[in-house]
């Protein structure tokens, strides 16, 4: 008998699991920055599709809140305009009546009374019990003051009696390491805020503590879209529901890992945004770190959100500089000049409308790093990402040792093309392993192939949309994909140092690319001095 047939009653089947998708509580949903690229391109689609898969509950509500003057039939057109073609006319319908819209200006007081007057009604005639989500999507200077204006007006938390039974359910499913009840619960405030979390760890703790002024940190979800990719969450399926690989997951036979994630596209038209962000802040401290973490942390004590938290941020808090170089060497930014992406002209960052002609911001940067603990001693990290760069791709290559030595003289150990296991986060998702394999012809004729998984062919369905799994945690209360904000602040504090320095470097070591290549010579060189390159399809 297994140790684990002792303790539950019965055993459930991993088929089971898959269809143990809970149906959330009913629940309303405000989207502060409604208005925005964002909430039309992303938030209403998610939703949607969720919709679709009958996993938002029937009693729901979305209210958009923004300072653009808009009626609740306008925002219904503009809602039903993002849905474009998905479902049937009748669903996007139905699901467009259950949007609403306020606006205000986010620091006047009346804009919450009017918003608190609202709700009480919705909550009302959708039985939420005071259930509420708000979602953080204004410029992130706002969030503080917005969260100050809710816990003003009393919004921050839930006026329902069952407000406590929720507290002791929660903390009973916590004890058993089960996500909370979500239906027949009580009350609950949850807010999540959009990246970016800060701009540096001393804004990062700001906006914190003016959080943790109105909230406390569970009822707190920062956001990362990253973390909601299946192919994202499958490094965690891949590593720790797979027992070939964690014996060869650590120094001993691990040379070094890769960590790309290309866009094709420029800035597009968040100069405003990004003049003051640069790749360094938009994609490593979010994104680019969130995959590191999940490819270098040790296995956690079960799947719970704080056992998978704790062991992402022990993996950040060990990160460093390898010892045979400084920041300055390991550290390249760049800035896309004109050229061509897929045969299209293109102009230089320099060019786009509302980029200073002189900016010095970084639309491309690669760093080669290392995790100063006992798995990862000596093995560099390169992580790399920019924009408008030769094609969209997102992947992580972890590269494996030579051979020790070569039976297959006279080719020499080195000779043989080390083992490459690829996790193709986007697009064409999935996961490939390469190995050197007989080729036909003479006796010591070899090449490298590879051994695919691909996530369409396996599943028969493209990857969903990354904040529909995300919605629908925050919605079960399930934080596991959420940024924790000891996380966040390892992060700053590895980045700020670099961002200081190169503020102060002014245009000294900016180094320019053409658009459409795959960034500046000199991201080339940080790899090549070490006798490896970087791996593209
Ligand atoms: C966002 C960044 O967080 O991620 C953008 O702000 C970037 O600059 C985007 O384009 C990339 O996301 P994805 O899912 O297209 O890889």
């Amino acid at each position: 008998m297994s140790p684990s047939s002792t303790t539950v009653s019965r055993i459930i089947t991993k088929e089971e699991l898959c269809l143990l998708q809970k149906v959330p509580a009913s629940c309303g949903l405000i989207i502060f920055g409604a208005s925005g690229d964002l909430t039309h391109r992303k938030l209403l689609p998610s939703l949607f599709s969720l919709a679709q898969e009958n996993l938002l509950p029937k009693q729901f509500y979305i209210l958009g809140v923004a300072r653009s003057p808009m009626s609740d039939a306008a925002f219904q057109a503009r809602a039903l305009e993002s849905l474009g073609s998905a479902g049937t006319p009748a669903a996007r319908q139905e699901f467009a009546r259950h949007c609403g819209y306020l606006s205000g200006d986010y620091q006047d007081p009346s804009t919450y009374e009017a918003l608190n007057q609202r709700l009480t009604g919705l909550d009302r005639v959708y039985e939420t019990a005071g259930r509420r989500i708000f979602y953080l999507s204004t410029p992130p200077t706002l969030y503080g003051a917005i969260a100050h204006a809710l816990g003003r007006a009393g919004l921050n938390h839930s006026r329902s009696a069952s407000a406590q039974a929720t507290a002791d359910t929660r903390l009973r499913d916590a004890r058993r390491d089960l996500p909370a009840a979500a239906s027949g619960e009580g009350g609950w405030v949850r807010v999540v805020v959009e990246k970016p979390f800060g701009s540096n760890l001393r804004t990062a703790e700001q906006l914190n503590q003016a959080l943790h002024q109105v909230f406390r940190e569970q009822q707190i979800y920062r956001i990362d879209h990253y973390l909601g990719k299946e192919t994202v969450q499958n490094i965690l399926m891949f590593r720790f529901a797979n027992a070939i690989y964690e014996p060869v997951w650590n120094r001993k036979y691990i040379d070094h890992i890769q960590i790309t994630a290309a866009e094709a596209a420029g800035v597009e038209h968040r100069a405003g945004y990004y003049e003051e962000a640069g790749a360094l802040r938009d994609m490593f401290q979010n994104h680019l770190f969130q995959l590191l973490s999940l490819v270098a942390m040790e296995p956690p004590s079960s799947f719970s959100a704080e056992a998978v938290r704790d062991e992402k941020a022990k993996a950040l808090a060990s990160l460093s500089f390898p010892k045979d170089c400084d920041w300055e060497d390991c550290a390249v930014r760049g800035q896309y000049e004109a050229g061509a992406v897929a045969e299209e002209v293109v102009p230089g960052y320099r060019q786009e409308p509302g980029v200073s002609p002189a900016s010095r911001t970084e639309t491309y940067a690669a760093l080669k790093i290392e995790i100063d603990n006992w798995r990862w001693q000596g093995v560099p990290f390169y992580l790399r990402s920019g924009k408008r760069l030769t094609a969209r791709t997102t992947d992580i290559r972890v590269v494996f040792k030579h051979v020790p030595t070569s039976i297959f003289r006279p080719l020499l150990a080195d000779q043989i093309s080390p083992n490459v296991l690829h996790f193709r986060i986007q697009p064409n998702e999935g996961i490939a392993l390469q190995f050197e394999a007989k080729h036909p012809g003479p006796k010591l004729c070899m090449s490298s192939v590879t051994m695919h998984f691909d996530y369409e062919d396996a599943f028969g369905i493209h990857p969903p949309e990354a904040y529909a799994r995300l919605f629908h945690d925050v919605m079960v209360d399930d934080q596991t994909l959420f940024a924790r904000q000891d996380w966040l602040a390892h992060s700053w504090r590895f980045l700020d140092p670099i961002l200081e320095r190169w503020a102060e470097a002014k245009e000294r070591g900016l180094a320019f690319y053409p658009a459409g290549s795959w960034g500046p010579t000199e991201a080339d060189e940080l790899i090549q001095k070490d006798g490896r390159q970087w791996l593209t399809d």
